[in-house]
């Protein structure tokens, strides 16, 4: 196939494009100031409208794959803006250009709350969040939205990553707020996802149904539970305040019984051997 990706340098991008390229597939990457290597990369950002709309148009692209975030900074409302707008501007080029597939790149933790992991049925939790998370909501459920206009689209609702270059890594961001005592030890469950696991579910996604799926491991957990084996893997202190083990109720994880039967499976399927793999 022809794959023009949006995200071709970041996390999960650097590593999907030579995955793709393997697999056979002719990939044209978007990045505002990388070449990126082996493939045709054109020089653009998602939100000049008018000059994507040239570059996917004369990649004539079969799949348009979004896998933009903006959290190098951990600017959530910039984020935000990406989700909605670039977004909204690259769908426009996919659709202009007559591209069939969008797949895009969503999380698992905007859903409404409850008692258990939540499937693809659950809906997001549009009306219960407090400010804050509104705009994550709002901003995530847009970007649904909009990739669903296309005839065919995926939405990867990937749970909270970790593995190399992530923030859930040794000397990552999360591993100096775990030494700093910082990261709290209460009841918020969360789905984890090795970045490995990341990328094969995108690469699998180019011939999935239309959809929303969680790809998530398989064993959500209390922060409880999971913290002090991830404090363990990055060498930080066992945290000390599990206390307060409260959950916010939105704090439910996700589960991957719809990827898995889809043919996906993680290649960890939890975090307690995957934080020391
Ligand atoms: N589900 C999760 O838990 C999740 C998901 C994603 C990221 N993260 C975390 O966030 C951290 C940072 O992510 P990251 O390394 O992928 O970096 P990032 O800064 O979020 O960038 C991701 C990609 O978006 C592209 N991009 C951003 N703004 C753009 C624009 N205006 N126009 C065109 N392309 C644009 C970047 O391309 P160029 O800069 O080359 O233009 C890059 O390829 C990761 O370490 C990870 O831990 C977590």
């Amino acid at each position: 196939m022809r794959i023009f990706i949006a995200g071709a340098t970041g996390v999960i991008g650097r590593r999907l494009v030579p995955l793709l390229v393997a697999d056979g597939h002719e990939v044209t990457a978007l990045s505002r100031r990388s070449q990126v290597p082996g493939v045709t990369t054109v020089q653009g950002d998602v939100y000049d409208a008018a000059a994507l709309r040239e570059v996917v148009a004369a990649a004539r692209p079969d799949v348009v794959m979004h896998q933009l975030t903006d959290l190098t900074s951990r600017d959530f409302a910039a984020n935000g803006r990406i989700r909605r707008e670039g977004t909204r501007n690259l769908v426009d080029a996919a659709l202009a250009a007559g591209v069939r597939r969008v797949i895009s790149q969503s999380v698992a933790w905007a859903y409404e709350p409850g008692d258990v992991p939540a499937d693809e049925s659950t809906s997001l939790d549009l009306h219960t969040a407090d400010e804050r998370r509104r705009g994550t909501v709002d901003a995530v459920a847009t970007l649904e939205a909009i990739t669903a206009e296309a005839p065919e689209w995926v939405v990867l609702r990937y749970g909270l990553l970790y593995g190399p270059d992530t923030w859930y890594t040794k000397g990552g961001l999360m591993a100096d707020l775990a030494a700093a005592g910082q990261l709290p030890a209460n009841g918020d469950v969360t789905s984890f996802l090795h970045i490995q696991d990341a990328v094969s579910a995108a690469a699998a996604a180019l011939t999935w149904p239309s959809g929303p799926v969680n790809v998530v491991d398989d064993e959500p957990a209390p922060a409880t539970t999971w913290l002090p084996a991830f404090a363990q893997s990055v060498g930080a202190p066992a945290p000390t305040d599990s206390q307060s083990a409260s959950r916010a109720p939105w704090a439910r994880g996700a589960t991957n019984t719809h990827a898995r039967s889809l043919g996906w499976s993680p290649s960890q399927p939890t975090w307690r051997t995957g934080f020391f793999s």
